[in-house]
């Protein structure tokens, strides 16, 4: 019926600058293990005053802007969080809605961990491919930071917190929001699990001292999943949409180790320099880590009108998503 076209884009990333050296400082690493094992080189990390909506905030202020949208306008807010303000209400979709002052919309959390952009964006999108809305703010943000422990070498210098938004109203025919996949594999969700603080494990003053309440991660195993689920949901989601990988113009993938990335560029036979990878700069910032890809890149003017974009997420879940788009 209709089309959900991008119309702005914006994103907020924490001021202070965490480099391998200065994780190198507190735990067993090197710059030269997570430069060589993950590609990252730094990533950005909250101060104990900013939460998941400070961050969503800023971003969604810019995609504002560049949308030449006002607040008021917006009908629906999605935002893609495991990491919200508050771990059970309200929803940061509400907070934003009360910050922006978009006093016209209703909205929602999705959580969809590592894999949130592409879940949401083609959740938003839905609203208004059918008529239901014309004007849909969708953010993506994650402050992992929160939720890891800074001794656990094997996962703290992996992730980074950071946010970006998109605007999504009415598009041309052919552009915007062209297919997606989604996909679930549940036997793995002790793979990459945080154990207490929900309704299983209620942080009580006896196990909040445990290390239940960060990420754990079997590192192995999700690499191992990743290199197989994005190479093919890439693929599946690229067919769906009528194209072949000759014909896309942009991949866009999770940025969670340039080694995942290498691998599905090889499958999909894809040039480097149609793949945007920032992993160096940001690390594994989880939901928010593609639409952080697509803003610099299109900031950059790289990604241009027309373009016809690749993406795909994986993470906790296990889960995953690709999603086919044109600029
Ligand atoms: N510095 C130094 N050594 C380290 C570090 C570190 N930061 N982290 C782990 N090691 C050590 C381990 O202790 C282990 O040592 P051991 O062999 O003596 O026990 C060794 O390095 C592990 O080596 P490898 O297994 O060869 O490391 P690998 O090549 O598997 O890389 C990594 C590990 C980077 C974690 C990789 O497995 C990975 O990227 N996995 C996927 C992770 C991922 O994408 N997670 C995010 C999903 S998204 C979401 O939803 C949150």
């Amino acid at each position: 019926l209709f089309q959900a076209g991008i119309a702005g884009i914006g994103s907020a990333v924490p001021e202070r600058v965490m480099t391998n050296a200065d994780w190198a400082k507190l735990v067993d690493t090197s710059d030269e293990w997570i430069r060589t094992r993950t590609g990252i080189e730094e990533r950005r990390i909250c101060d104990a005053n900013t939460a998941a909506s400070d961050l969503a905030f800023l971003a969604a202020q810019r995609a504002l802007q560049d949308a030449r949208l006002a607040p008021e306008e917006i009908e629906l807010i999605v935002v893609a969080t495991t990491t919200p303000d508050y771990p059970v209400f309200p929803s940061v979709a509400a907070l934003l809605q009360n910050r922006l002052g978009c006093a016209q919309a209703g909205g929602f959390d999705l959580s969809a961990a590592c894999s949130g952009f592409g879940y949401s964006f083609y959740t938003a999108a839905q609203f208004i491919e059918n008529g239901e809305f014309q004007k849909v703010l969708l953010v993506c943000v994650d402050t992992l930071s929160k939720n890891m422990d800074h001794t656990d070498r094997n996962v703290c210098v992996l992730f980074g917190d950071g946010a970006s938004a998109l605007v999504l109203t009415r598009a041309e025919a052919g552009y915007g929001h062209l297919a997606s996949i989604i996909g679930l594999r549940g036997s793995g969700a002790n793979e990459l699990i945080i154990k207490s603080g929900g309704s299983r494990a209620p942080l009580t003053e006896a196990n909040f001292s445990s290390k239940d309440r960060f990420i754990y991660m079997d590192g192995k195993a999700v690499f191992k999943f990743a290199v197989q689920i994005m190479g093919e949901a890439t693929e599946q989601a690229i067919h769906k949409a009528g194209f072949t990988s000759k014909d896309i113009d942009f991949f866009v993938p999770h940025q969670a180790n340039t080694r995942i990335i290498d691998a599905a560029m090889k499958r999909l036979d894809f040039a480097p320099e149609k793949v945007i990878v920032n992993i160096q700069k940001y690390g594994n910032t989880s939901s928010a880590s593609i639409p952080l890809a697509l803003d610099e890149a299109y900031r950059a003017g790289k990604i241009k009108k027309g373009a016809l974009i690749a993406t795909c997420g994986f993470g906790a879940g296990l889960s995953w998503t690709a999603n086919v788009l044109r600029w």
